[in-house]
This record gives C-alpha cells, structure tokens and sequence, in this order.
C-alpha cells in the first residue's frame, strides 16, 4: 500500500547554521515521538552535505529542491542530479509551482529533469496545481491533468517511484487553505489520470501529496481523506514544532 509521507520544503530560507539548527531540532523531536509516516526534509542545495550529516535516515529523508535538466558541464551555477544524490539526498522536488511562474519551467523541461533524477537514484516529489484564475474559470483539473501528462512517457516502473504533491498556487505562502473536500475531489481525479494511463496498482500505490498553507491545525482534516497522502509543508516546516504538529496528524 502507498506511503503516508510529510515533507518540508524549506525554500529559499534559513544559512546553513540555522538549517543544520533546523535539522537536528526535527531529529530530535521524531527520536522521542516516532513519525508514523515517511518524514523528507528537502533543503537548499548548500545545506544538503551539512544536514545528511545531522540527520537519522531511519528517521527523516533528505531531499533537494531542485536539480538540472543537463547531465554535466558547462552550465555554470546549476546542481545535477548526479552531485544531489552525492550529497546522501533520496528525493528532490521537482516543478515547483515557484520554479514554473517565476523561472519559466514548463512540461519538456520538467520532463528532461524527471528523467535525470529518476536515472541517478533520487525520487522525484512532482508538483501539480492550478492557479486562482484556472480554480474559477473551472479548468482545474484539465489543467493538472496536463501537467502530470508531462510525465506519460515515463515506463511504468519509472513512473511508480514519484511522489506527486498537489498544490493550488492559490494556496501556496498564502494562509488560504482547499478544503479538504476540494483536496479530495483534486487527488482522486490525479489519481484516475494515473490509473487510466499505468493501470490500477500503480495509481493506488502512489503518494500523491497536498500542500499550501498546511498548518498542524488543518492537517488532520486534509490528510484524513482517503485519496490525500500526506503533505509537501513550507512555512510551517521551519519551525521544528509545527512541522512535528502536521506530522503527528498520523499519529
Ligand atoms: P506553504 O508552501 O506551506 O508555505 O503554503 C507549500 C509549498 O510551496 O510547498
């Protein structure tokens, strides 16, 4: 059966003291109240070598934000999937919905990128969501159809190893959460688009995730819904308790 999993994103915040700070604060609050689901911190690339070396994997996964879409080279300022998986990452995000509005990523990019992460060992947490003028002109879910539709040339087996996080843009840093029931109605249609292409196993053992403005005090309703499979947390996932308080939502 799929995972249950909660994942922070950190994003562009805390220097590499704070962040290790960070790490070892979340460590050591799952090492006295045991995570009952998968538990990622994913952290800015300088932070990576630094928190893997704080972290207990048996306890929290550390991920990437981001990776390359070039193999190697001469690409100067870019991070490959090949150096994030060097630094003891299992995961990197991938799409962010800040990476398609403000850098321009779009399906073929993200396709290339997928790919790389997939071939060096990192699983990639896909991020999917509609902005607030798709949410009220009702083209929600064609557009995140399309949007996990990016990935269909994936084989099955590749296609098995992602996380998809849904995250209505109009939601994310914005403190308005979907209802739960809007999240529902999001994850089983995600989930029927990946059924129709990859069949029933594979949809129903993937993680599709939820964020935007995910709170200790939402989190219980929205992950309490049958086809939501925990969340992708960023204001909340920097201060260690309110992380601990979303994830306790599986307790
Ligand atoms: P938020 O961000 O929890 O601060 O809304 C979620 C995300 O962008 O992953």
């Amino acid at each position: 059966m799929r995972k249950n999993i909660v994942a922070g994103n950190w994003k562009m915040n805390t220097t590499l003291e704070e962040g290790v700070e960070l790490a070892n604060a979340v460590n050591s609050l799952l090492e006295d109240h045991k995570a009952n689901c998968e538990v990622i911190v994913c952290v800015p690339f300088t932070h990576l070598t630094s928190v893997h070396a704080v972290l207990n994997p048996e306890l929290v996964k550390l991920g990437a934000e981001d990776c390359s879409a070039h193999d190697k080279g001469a690409y100067t300022g870019e991070v490959s999937a090949a150096m994030v998986k060097s630094t003891g990452a299992e995961y990197v995000i991938l799409g962010h919905s800040e990476r398609r509005q403000y850098f321009g990523e779009g399906n073929e990019l993200l396709l290339a990128k997928t790919k790389l992460a997939l071939e060096n060992g990192l699983k990639p947490i896909f991020c999917v969501g509609e902005v607030l003028e798709q949410r009220e002109d009702g083209s929600y879910n064609d557009v995140v159809k399309g949007q996990v539709e990016a990935l269909f040339s994936l084989s099955a087996e590749d296609f098995s190893k992602i996380v998809i996080a849904y995250e209505p843009v109009w939601a994310i840093g914005t403190g308005k959460t979907a209802t739960a029931d809007q999240a529902q109605d999001m994850h089983a249609h995600i989930r029927k688009v990946v059924e129709e292409k990859y069949g029933k196993e594979i949809a129903d053992n993937c993680s599709i995730l939820y964020g935007g403005s995910c709170k200790p005090a939402n989190a219980p309703e929205i992950f309490g819904k049958p086809d939501v499979d925990g969340g992708l947390i960023g204001g909340a996932a920097l201060k260690a308790d309110s992380f601990m308080g979303i994830i306790e939502a599986f307790d």
